[in-house]
């Protein structure tokens, strides 16, 4: 593997394959696999948990790693091409990764979407230009499209916890006072997809997930023998669930246009996926989140503090499957 941008880009042998060697890690510790190697960490966005547990990963297997956020004790980055650079930023990308890949061995990088040009942000070329200019392996820590260390952690999560793998999956857009970024719920809808499940995305009438996601996803259903839908029946997509994964994201329609999309949410409070949300679901239905969550705007203290909650297990699981990764990345030795 050289690099790890989208599960999208990896065939179903090969996610089978991280998947595997999670599990054997989680259960078996290699503390000398990576020994000597560094993995550098750029965060142009701030993170909670895929900055712990990359460090922490890196650790486990013997390696280290170097973290720099730009603007804050490193120099600010210009990503812009062809600008004039006398505003705030000292050094442009062009310059500061190919410096930092001469420092380690595979660099992550978390670049969010710019939020007001969805054409531009679909289309996903910031980080995609940031790691053409890497000569080392790199990992999407969260571009403007995509969370592949999310996504497999999502998937072991699933299979963890034994929900089948051709079960109902609900991704349901929920209630949230900004307008926030489609790089989970891409990144989601395609990883459902692609472990063949039923995946139903449940949302409010302005917000249709954009063609190119779910065409995307489809494209992995049509491999795995999944299907992709939306609806905004919440009644009828719960139904018979095995999984609700609650998600905010920007309406496509009014997309950088914060007034018109605060309008158009003040309407939309009931989107706060709540106990009842489970009335109609399989027996064993459980609530999936990516965190950072808001309770009680997008889901209630009740299904977080229920048994019906995964999001602990989401979160633990990415470091388990950023272990795999990084360890076929790096050419870990047992
Ligand atoms: N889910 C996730 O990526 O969390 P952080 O933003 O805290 O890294």
């Amino acid at each position: 593997m050289k690099r790890f941008h989208s599960l999208a880009e990896l065939d179903p042998e090969e996610v089978a394959a991280l998947l595997a060697l999670a599990t054997r890690l989680e259960a078996a510790p290699e503390p000398s696999a990576l020994a000597g190697r560094i993995l550098g960490l750029l965060f142009f966005n701030p993170s909670l948990r895929t900055l712990a547990s990359m460090q922490a990963a890196m650790a486990r297997l013997g390696g280290s790693s170097i973290v720099l956020t730009p603007g804050s004790g490193t120099w600010k980055l210009e990503t812009r091409d062809g600008v004039v650079m006398d505003g705030e930023a000292a050094e442009h990308v062009r310059e500061a990764i190919p410096v930092l890949a001469g420092y380690v061995d595979a660099l992550g990088i978390r670049a969010f979407a710019g939020g007001s040009d969805l054409a531009a942000d679909l289309a996903d070329s910031g980080f995609g230009e940031m790691a053409a200019a890497c000569p080392v392996p790199t990992v999407n820590l969260e571009s403007a499209l995509d969370h592949p260390c999310q996504a497999l952690g999502d998937w072991k999560t699933l299979d963890d916890l034994g929900i089948p793998g051709n079960g109902k999956f609900v991704l349901s857009w929920a209630n949230h006072p900004k307008p926030l970024p489609l790089a989970v719920p891409a990144a989601v809808v395609h990883m459902a997809a692609a472990r063949g499940m039923e995946v139903v995305v449940l949302r409010p009438d302005d917000y249709a997930l954009p063609e190119p996601v779910l065409e995307r996803a489809r494209r992995a259903a049509a491999v795995s023998g999944g299907s992709v839908r939306e609806t905004s029946d919440r009644a009828e997509a719960l139904e018979a669930t095995t999984a609700i994964y609650g998600k905010s994201w920007a309406s496509p329609l009014h997309y950088g246009d914060a007034e018109s999309e605060a309008r158009l949410r003040r309407g939309l409070a009931d989107w706060c996926i709540d106990l009842d949300w489970f009335d109609a679901a399989a027996p064993g239905c459980r609530f999936f989140h990516c965190l950072p969550v808001r309770r009680n705007v997008v889901v209630t203290d009740a299904v977080l503090d229920s048994p019906r909650s995964a999001v602990i297990g989401q979160a633990h699981n990415r470091m388990w499957v950023q272990m795999a990764v990084l360890h076929r990345l790096l050419g870990g030795v047992r």
